[in-house]
């Protein structure tokens, strides 16, 4: 039986193919250096001066919590298919935190409809939610919510969020450069909810924050996932651009949005399968880095390639080809699925999926594609750990990572290690990696009532 592993039943023409692919695919360690070299110096850029390709948005998020932080707490995550509402109640580091969820789909239109279809969404879940759990809350005592919004916003305290631009294919109307709280604050209160949103939070900032809860070695709160994106904590006498009276050495937790790392396209190894999933994008121009190493987009670049090969006659003759033709049919599952299972499941997934038969020779091809799509994903993703650890002499901890890629993709973590080791110039003979990449905790619920917590006791003690 063929090896589907290896390549042995590829005709000439195409392993000529896929060898060009490979090298349009590579990321040499040296590329690697070079783009996190230019990476450290978009994140400084962007903590000098507005308007720079990685906005390194400001949180007001104080330092990491102390891991006392307790009470219950209302939170709410707004994703791409799901909007997930919990109530939270946190009981300090050493006992289990108590999470009660409800998720309510996310109709696809919703995400490029208007505003108030949103918003009556949104707080329809929310009022369901909090009548179904018995919460109660009055007006004079509001349930306290911590919302997740992953999606860059400036923020000009912790709940207040103007957002820059819609990411991950979203396209509201009536959302970019408004206030998303205040919008929110409207909705909730037209249905006279008993609920004071507290604060507002990226992803990334929650994964990082529920994580250092537990575990004091948290850097990074990181998300590999649709999007890919990470915050850190920093200090505010290291942020030129930010205006304030906080003392400088106030530590300050940034939501890099480096998604939108080289948008100017300096250094990206750009192929024209990432300009075609640029053109065809709801903002092209925006997010260059995201969309070559997010999970959005993993699976549409495999198949804008094998659309290209098989315009160009080279696989898949006499099928029918009308499902491949469907943009984003495929996501990064059906990637990972081949990478775990390259035989059965790659034939089954052409089926049911494309309703292609597939040969031998394609099976081959398609695996190998898979693996050359995620690997390059993969090396890209160190690339913004790297330049942080880098600007901030960081030389050990724990990356807290989230989202589909890191926790489904069976070997995104071995690589991301690897090449984290080469970027970093780690010694080939180490024991242990200094930098580990960890699963996050539930950072829209647990990370999300964390800040929250912290923000009612700064304001209780009367800090701002
Ligand atoms: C996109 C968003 C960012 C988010 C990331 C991961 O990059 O702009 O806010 O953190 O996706 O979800």
């Amino acid at each position: 039986m063929s090896d589907v592993q290896g390549l042995d039943n590829l005709s000439p023409g195409l392993l000529d193919e896929l060898r060009a692919l490979e090298q349009q695919f590579e990321v040499t360690p040296a590329k690697l250096k070079q783009i996190s070299h230019q990476f450290e110096e978009e994140l400084k850029d962007g903590l000098a001066k507005d308007g720079t390709n990685i906005s390194m948005n400001v949180t007001w998020v104080l330092g990491f919590p102390t891991g006392d932080e307790r009470g219950s707490f209302l939170t709410m995550d707004l994703g791409g298919t799901n909007l997930r509402v919990c109530w939270t109640t946190l009981k300090g580091q050493d006992a289990e935190t108590e999470v009660i969820q409800e998720k309510y789909f996310l109709p696809t239109e919703l995400k490029t409809g208007s505003a108030d279809a949103l918003w009556d969404f949104i707080t329809n879940s929310l009022a369901e939610f909090i009548r179904s759990q018995r919460l109660g809350g009055t007006r004079e005592e509001p349930l306290p919510l911590g919302f997740t919004f992953s999606y860059p916003a400036i923020q000009e305290y912790i709940d207040h969020g103007k957002l820059q631009t819609w990411t991950k294919g979203f396209d509201i109307d009536g959302m970019e450069g408004e206030d998303v709280a205040s919008q929110l604050r409207e909705a909730m209160d037209k249905r006279d909810l008993p609920v004071k949103l507290v604060a507002l939070i990226n992803d990334t900032v929650g994964a990082m924050i529920a994580s250092a809860y537990n575990d004091r070695e948290t850097i990074v709160g990181a998300i590999f996932g649709t999007g890919c994106n990470a915050a850190y904590m920093d200090h505010v006498g290291s942020i030129g651009k930010l205006k304030t009276d906080l003392p400088p050495d106030t530590p300050m937790a940034i939501n890099c949005e480096y998604g939108a790392f080289d948008n100017a396209r300096k250094v990206l190894p750009l192929t024209k399968y990432d300009e075609a999933i640029d053109r065809d994008s709801p903002r092209p121009g925006e997010q260059a880095f995201e969309k070559m190493s997010a999970g959005l987009y993993l699976g549409e670049i495999f198949r804008l390639i094998l659309c290209d090969l098989q315009e160009r006659g080279l696989i898949f003759k006499g099928q029918d080809v009308s499902k491949l033709r469907e943009p984003y049919l495929l996501d990064t599952g059906f990637l990972s699925s081949m990478e775990d299972d390259p035989f059965a499941a790659t034939r089954s997934n052409f089926e049911e999926t494309l309703n292609i038969q597939i040969t031998w020779e394609e099976l081959q091809l398609s695996h190998r594609l898979a693996e050359v799509i995620a690997e390059r994903g993969a090396r890209l993703c160190t690339c913004g750990i790297s330049a942080i650890c880098r600007m901030k002499s960081i030389t050990s901890g724990h990356v807290a990572a989230d989202g589909s890629v890191a926790n489904k993709h069976p070997k995104f973590k071995a690589r991301w290690a690897q090449a984290m080791g080469e970027v970093l110039r780690w010694p080939e003979d180490r024991k242990d990696d200094p930098i580990i990449i960890t699963s996050a905790e539930d950072g829209s619920g647990v990370g999300a009532a964390v800040i929250a917590a912290m923000t009612l006791e700064r304001i209780e003690k009367g800090d701002t």
